[in-house]
């Protein structure tokens, strides 16, 4: 097990966001989780929405969507955990035929991903043959099967225009395909996918708050509607936003995307004071210390993808890293 000085320097990483009374119910749970890791020989890839104590406690590799995909492609570790959504840990088996993947709570989905089937991608290329399919990795792999390439936020207009065709279609995430119609000459065909966090930012939260604090820096997820992105004064992936944060050190910033976010950021730039209007993502918080443990100590659940799937899903995940 951990000694009491490897669990006090964890506690120094978090202390600002959970309190010392709290610590003694997670310490535990980290202690039991970091030696399983090394018992099992495996890692634990956390997204950056995770809560701190994931984050920052028990995480071997943390990042965006597209961090998490090019990490796991490269772990030569027998098992991963992904303490994250379905869908990354499915881009994660992808990458890694191999391993056994688990994901800690089989609940935790995504609305995007809910948004769309194989089915639909089928009749969308009935109606626009010849027309490429980029489908945002916040899919199934059924539906990443029936597509001709991936991509991220962190990469979306990068991959249409790397295409070198005049129209793509882009789903399941209407806004995100907005927001890269507006950056590019390309002619995009949105599919009606919303993320029910991101959706719920205003172009009109974002004046009130800079009315508010008006040395406000704004950066906004490109899956928030085109108005609120309009607003902002910088758009990128999680970990782009993360990446502003540590390279222009604003004096106040807000990031709109999901809650634990600016927790992770903060903790890692207590120079920079976080305006936080709250949206939880609540399929991310289905995450726990307590069921990561459980994963790690009962190999459950593992993801499994039909190999049938698999061969063409894992296509176009490649064709995107390659990208
Ligand atoms: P990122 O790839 O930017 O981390 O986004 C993933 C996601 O689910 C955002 O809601
Ligand atoms: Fe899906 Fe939105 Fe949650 Fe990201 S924040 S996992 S896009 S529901």
């Amino acid at each position: 097990m951990p000694d009491t000085i490897t669990l006090e320097r964890l506690y120094e990483r978090v202390r600002q966001a959970i309190p010392p009374v709290e610590w003694p119910v997670f310490a535990d749970d980290i202690a039991a989780i970091l030696a399983l890791k090394r018992e099992r020989d495996a890692v634990v890839l956390a997204h950056n929405y995770q809560t701190p104590e994931i984050f920052h406690c028990v995480a071997d590799i943390t990042g965006d969507s597209l961090v998490l995909a090019r990490e796991a492609a490269k772990t030569s570790a027998r098992v991963i955990v992904l303490a994250g959504v379905h869908f990354m840990a499915e881009t994660a088996k992808l990458l890694n035929s191999d391993k056994t993947v688990l994901i800690p709570d089989t609940r935790a989905g995504c609305s995007l991903a809910e948004s769309i089937t194989a089915a639909d991608v089928r009749l969308l290329r009935q109606r626009y043959p010849g027309v490429p399919i980029v489908s945002y990795v916040n899919t199934s792999a059924a539906v990443k099967a029936e597509s001709d390439i991936c991509c991220t936020s962190g990469n979306a207009k990068r991959v249409v225009e790397s295409l070198g065709v005049p129209r793509v279609i882009m789903l399941p995430d209407e806004y995100l395909a907005r927001n890269v119609a507006a950056e590019t000459e390309v002619e995009i065909i949105a599919w009606h996918g919303h993320c029910e966090v991101h959706e719920r930012f205003t172009a009109a939260e974002v004046h009130s708050l800079r009315a508010e604090h008006p040395d406000l820096i704004v950066l906004a997820h490109p899956e928030c509607p085109p108005d609120v992105v309009a607003a902002a004064d910088f758009s990128g992936s999680t970990a782009a936003m993360s990446d502003y944060v540590a390279t222009k050190h604003p004096a106040r910033v807000v990031l709109l995307t999901e809650c634990s976010m600016s927790d992770n950021v903060a903790l890692a730039h207590p120079e920079t004071a976080f305006v936080r209007p709250c949206n939880l993502c609540p399929h991310m918080k289905r995450i726990t210390l307590a069921n990561i443990r459980y994963a790690l100590e009962t190999m459950t659940h593992e993801v499994a993808i039909d190999p049938a799937v698999a061969i063409a899903a894992r296509r176009t995940v490649e064709r995107m890293l390659a990208v």
